[in-house]
C-alpha cells in the first residue's frame, strides 16, 4: 500500500491563484459574457518583443536542420546565454559572478520551490509575511513546518511587513537558518536600498544563515540606489543564492526561461560539521532532476541582451509601470491608501474599512468585474490588504480604474 506525503495534507486546499482561478470561473459561469478584467495574477500580456520573436524563428529553422539541431542541452544551460547574463546582469554591475555559478532553470518559481531540498529538515525558516506563497508552501511540503494553526504555519518565522514598518521587515528575533527575501517585493511593491540590504547580508553571515534571494522583479525598479541584484552588496557571495527570471522582465512567462546564482562560497553544513558547496549539490540535484531549458527559449533569451532586445524589453516595461501610476494614481484620488507601484508591477492597497481581503475580492468581482488577489492570502499580514497588477493591456487597466467610479463601498 502506498502511503502519502502527511506533509501536504497541511497545505490549503489550493494554491492562491488557483483558489482565485477557481472563483472567477464559478462567475464566469454564473455570469456568462460578463467583460472580466484581471489584475489579479502577476502574468504579462503583451507580446513578446520582435528582436525575440526573430530569433525564435531563426531557433526553429535551426532545429530543422540536420546540421544544427540540438537536442538536450547542457544541464546548466548554453555557455551563449550564460555568458550574456555574467556580463551583462553583472560584470556591467561590478559584480563578479563567473559563468559555473549560473543555472539555466524553466522558472524562478520552480527554482524557488526546489532549492529547499538541499537543506536539513530541521532547518528553521524566515518569510517575510505578506510572502509569496511558493516559499512557504514548498517548505510545507518537504515537512519543515508543523500544522496550519491561527493563520500561520507552526515552526515557520514570520516576519510582519505592515504600514506601521513600511513594509519592511525586521532581522528575526530567533535564530534562523534559512531566509527568504523577495526583492523588489511581491506582493507589497516594497524595495530596500543598499545600506538597508547590507543589513540583512551581515545578519546572515554574522547567524551563518543563507538568504534565498527573489530578484525576479529587478527589472521594474526605477529609483537609485536600489540594489537589482543582492551581490551589489559586499559579503553576499558568502550567503545567498539569487533567483531571477525572464518572465516578467521579457514576458516570458508562456515561454519559460529563468536563472539562479549559486555562489561557490555559500556552505552547507553536515551533522559533524564538514562543509559541502551549495554550488555542487545544487549541480548534482539539477543534473538529476532537470534536463535543460529548451534551445529554442534559450535563443530567445538571449535577444533581450542585444541592443535592441534591451531597449524593446525596457520599453515594455515602462508600459507596465505607465499602467502601475495610473492605478496609484486613481485610486489615491479614490481616497485609498496605496502602496507600491514605483518600483515594482503590484500595487498593494488597504481595504476599506478594514475590510476582509476575500470580501473586497468579491466586491470587487461582483460589482465592476475586476478580479485582484486578497492578501490575505500572501500571510497573515496581508490580512485587509489587496494586491492590483500592472500586467493588463493599458486600455483595460484604463477601463478598470473607471469601473472603481461605479465601487459602492
Ligand atoms: C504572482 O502573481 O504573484 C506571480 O504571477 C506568481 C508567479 O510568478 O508565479
Amino acid at each position: 500500500m502506498a502511503f502519502l506525503n502527511e506533509n501536504y495534507l497541511k497545505l490549503n486546499k489550493n494554491y492562491l491563484f488557483a483558489e482565485i482561478a477557481k472563483r472567477v470561473n464559478t462567475f464566469k459561469t454564473n455570469n456568462p459574457g460578463c467583460d472580466i478584467i484581471s489584475l489579479g495574477i502577476g502574468d504579462v500580456t503583451r507580446p513578446l518583443v520582435p528582436e525575440v520573436i526573430k530569433s525564435l524563428h531563426k531557433a526553429v529553422d535551426d532545429m530543422a536542420n540536420p546540421d544544427t539541431f540540438k537536442g538536450y542541452s547542457p544541464d546548466a544551460g548554453y555557455p551563449f546565454l550564460i555568458d550574456a547574463i555574467v556580463y551583462n546582469d553583472y560584470k556591467k554591475r561590478g559584480v563578479d559572478i563567473s559563468s559555473d555559478e549560473i543555472f539555466l532553470s524553466d522558472g524562478a518559481k520552480s527554482d524557488t520551490a526546489n532549492f529547499q531540498e538541499l537543506f536539513s529538515a530541521d532547518c528553521t525558516i524566515a518569510v517575510t509575511d505578506p510572502v509569496y506563497p511558493v516559499y512557504v508552501d514548498s517548505n510545507v511540503m518537504a515537512g519543515r513546518t508543523g500544522f496550519f494553526n491561527n493563520n500561520k504555519f507552526d515552526k515557520i518565522v514570520y516576519l510582519p511587513c505592515l504600514e506601521e514598518n513600511n513594509f519592511v521587515p525586521s532581522l528575526p528575533k530567533t535564530p534562523v537558518d534559512l531566509i527568504y527575501l523577495c526583492l523588489p517585493n511581491n506582493p507589497t511593491g516594497t524595495v530596500l536600498n543598499k545600506n538597508d540590504l547590507k543589513v540583512w547580508v551581515d545578519y546572515a553571515i554574522e547567524h551563518n544563515s543563507i538568504i534565498l534571494f527573489d530578484a525576479a522583479y529587478e527589472a521594474f525598479i526605477t529609483e537609485d540606489n536600489i540594489p537589482h541584484s543582492i551581490y551589489e552588496i559586499e559579503g553576499a557571495k558568502k550567503c545567498a543564492i539569487e533567483f531571477k527570471s525572464f518572465s516578467k522582465t521579457a514576458g516570458f512567462t508562456g515561454v519559460r526561461c529563468a536563472y539562479t546564482v549559486v555562489p561557490k562560497d555559500v556552505f552547507v553544513y553536515s551533522k559533524n560539521l564538514e562543509k559541502t558547496s551549495l554550488n555542487s549539490l545544487w549541480a548534482r540535484r539539477q543534473s538529476t532532476k532537470f534536463n535543460g531549458v529548451s534551445y529554442i527559449s534559450q535563443i530567445a533569451a538571449l535577444a533581450t541582451y542585444s541592443q535592441a532586445g534591451q531597449r524593446e524589453i525596457k520599453d515594455v516595461i515602462k508600459y507596465y509601470m505607465n499602467n502601475a501610476k495610473l492605478i496609484r494614481d486613481a485610486l489615491i484620488k479614490k481616497n485609498f491608501k496605496v502602496f507600491g507601484g514605483v518600483n515594482s508591477p503590484y500595487i498593494w492597497l488597504k481595504t476599506p474599512n478594514n475590510m476582509d481581503s476575500w470580501d473586497f475580492f468579491d466586491m470587487l468581482l461582483n460589482q465592476i468585474h475586476v478580479v485582484g488577489t486578497p492578501g490575505s492570502g500572501f500571510g497573515p499580514s496581508g490580512a485587509g490588504y489587496f494586491r492590483l497588477t500592472s500586467f493588463a493591456s493599458y486600455e483595460n487597466t484604463l477601463k478598470a480604474i473607471k469601473r472603481f467610479d461605479n465601487l459602492k463601498i
